[in-house]
């Protein structure tokens, strides 16, 4: 069964006092108060809170994921951070390919292979983001582009190590700009990629592994996108930032 998953991506907005207090209302709403919901609830805090975060979810069912690592096992890369770092911490999820890493800091899909490579190596589950721009969706690109972000990356993988992912579909023009894809779209989108997992892994894994939309997911569009049947969930970057609207999107 393919899980239903919501992802907090608080990007580089919340510091320690921000992120821990969010994390201890969100518990309290999921816990105490017991809000209905189906979904994996994961947070992405930035890099210094990872830790203090991970110690508050102890024992919960929350997780946490980072929002980057670095393709090299250690060494001298002044400001990074390694995936065995996380590992030592207990982190044990991180976000790759995401539209921002990819145009701010040039990540390119072999780049992204060798952070994919690393991350499988210290056992972490990979939250994996494609997605086409605004021009290729003009030019009717969009299946092309998202097929090849895969085939250079992710499907250079076992059928063993696919089932540490989960896939984002994130257009780019719909992230952080207030356009979402309509459901039809994104829903025509993930069919095509759960088609794509068909093709190279076979019944089984396309049908188990967790296609999440991302794009201006918010408290109002959340339940249409969420109903469709190959949207398994939502990796939020604004809406995640104010709780209630946080608690909204998971309940869709
Ligand atoms: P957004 O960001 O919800 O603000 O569009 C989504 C993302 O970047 O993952």
């Amino acid at each position: 069964m393919k899980k239903k998953v919501v992802i907090a991506n608080w990007k580089m907005n919340y510091d320690f006092h921000e992120t821990t207090s969010f994390i201890r209302n969100l518990l309290k709403f999921v816990f105490e108060k017991k809000i209905n919901h189906n979904k994996e609830i994961i947070v992405a805090p930035s890099f210094p809170f990872l830790h203090i975060s991970n110690q508050i979810l102890q024992g919960t069912t929350l997780n946490i994921a980072a929002q980057n690592i670095h393709q090299k096992d250690r060494g001298s890369y002044t400001g990074e951070v390694s995936a065995s770092m996380l590992k030592s911490i207990g982190i044990q999820k991180v976000i790759l390919g995401h539209s921002e890493r990819r145009k701010f800091f040039l990540e390119k899909n072999n780049i992204l292979l060798e952070k994919i490579k690393i991350a499988l190596k210290y056992g972490l589950n990979i939250i994996f983001c494609v997605g086409e721009s605004l021009n290729e969706r003009y030019n009717n690109q969009q299946f092309k582009i998202v097929k090849d972000q895969l085939e250079e990356t992710v499907f250079h993988c076992s059928s063993e190590d696919i089932k540490s992912f989960y896939i984002a579909y994130e257009p780019i023009w719909a992230i952080g700009t207030g356009k979402t894809a309509t459901f039809e779209q994104a829903q025509t989108m993930h069919e095509f990629i759960r088609s794509l997992f068909l093709e190279k892994y076979g019944e089984k894994i396309s049908n188990n592994i967790s296609i999440l939309y991302g794009g201006s997911i918010n408290d109002l569009n959340a339940k249409d996108l969420f109903y469709q049947k190959d949207i398994d969930g939502g990796l939020v970057g604004n809406s995640s930032l104010k709780l209630e609207k946080f608690l909204d999107i998971v309940q869709s």
